[in-house]
């Protein structure tokens, strides 16, 4: 048991999620890094801990109802409380090079696929959220990494399933605001534009550094009180 808040961010083991792990500790947190692949998390946990900051690693694959109720327990018999969950884990299998399944065209993707993309971005927040909710006191946050590609205001052609799962977690978002804004636990979507991650590729636009500036802010900042709206760059933006 500690006097640090606590935060739990998933898929840490890289990109946008590891980078927010980082940050997150060094604002003081005791980072819960969160990872499907352990060993993946730890060689993420080695990396961070070269700068001896507040972290452990648990074992989360999101789609896994026992994963998930085992952080929750562990959480509560070890420090009693969540402060801060930031939903960074997701999938994009959707892809312009493959014609078949896993296609970016709305016309050939499989609806397995889209399955599976909703089962991990939308739903795995679900499951998190519901587990964590239960040991959040009032101003604790909930950080859902959402994307433009769900925005409805904004949208193209192509990605079917990865749009579905992002506009779906942009309505989980308004959902949790309204049920748990009485309890003062703040719930934001944001969209970190788009990152040289794995995920981006090499040709995205922005740093890792700066497209969780926006996730680490409205999970840490101590003026925040702004609940149920879809963040960029610290602005509102359309759903
Ligand atoms: N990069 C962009 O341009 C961009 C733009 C808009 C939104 N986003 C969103 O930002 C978030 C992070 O993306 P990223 O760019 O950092 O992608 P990334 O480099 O591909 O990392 C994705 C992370 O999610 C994890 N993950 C996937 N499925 C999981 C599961 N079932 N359970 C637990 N972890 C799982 C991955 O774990 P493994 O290593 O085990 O695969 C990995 O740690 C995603 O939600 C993404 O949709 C990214």
């Amino acid at each position: 048991m500690h006097s640090r808040r606590i935060a739990v961010v998933t898929g840490a083991n890289r990109g946008l999620g590891l980078e927010t792990a980082r940050q997150l500790a060094e604002r003081g947190f005791h980072v819960i890094l969160t990872s499907r692949n352990p060993q993946a998390g730890a060689e993420a946990l080695k990396r961070l801990q070269t700068q001896n900051l507040p972290l452990e690693l648990r074992k989360l694959d999101v789609n896994s109802t026992e994963d998930v109720q085992a952080l929750a327990r562990h959480i509560k018999e070890s420090h009693s409380r969540v402060d801060v969950l930031v939903n960074n884990a997701g999938i994009l299998p959707e892809s312009s090079r493959d014609a078949g399944a896993k296609s970016a065209n709305p016309l050939k993707v499989s609806p397995v696929t889209v399955m599976e993309i909703f089962n991990t971005n939308t739903l795995g927040a679900v499951r998190l959220i519901q587990a964590l909710v239960p040991l959040m006191p009032e101003g604790a946050r909930i950080v859902n990494v959402s994307s433009g590609m769900g925005a409805l205001s904004d949208s193209g052609g192509g990605y079917l399933g990865y749009r579905i799962s992002k506009a779906a977690l942009n309505m989980v978002t308004r959902v949790f605001a309204a049920e748990l804004a009485a309890r003062g636990i703040l719930v934001n979507s944001v969209c970190p534009g788009w990152v040289r991650t794995d995920m981006g590729g090499a040709g995205a636009s922005r740093s890792i550094e700066k497209g969780v500036e926006t996730i680490v802010w409205l999970a840490s900042a101590p003026q925040a009180t702004e609940s149920g709206f879809f963040w960029r760059d610290r602005s509102k933006i359309p759903w």
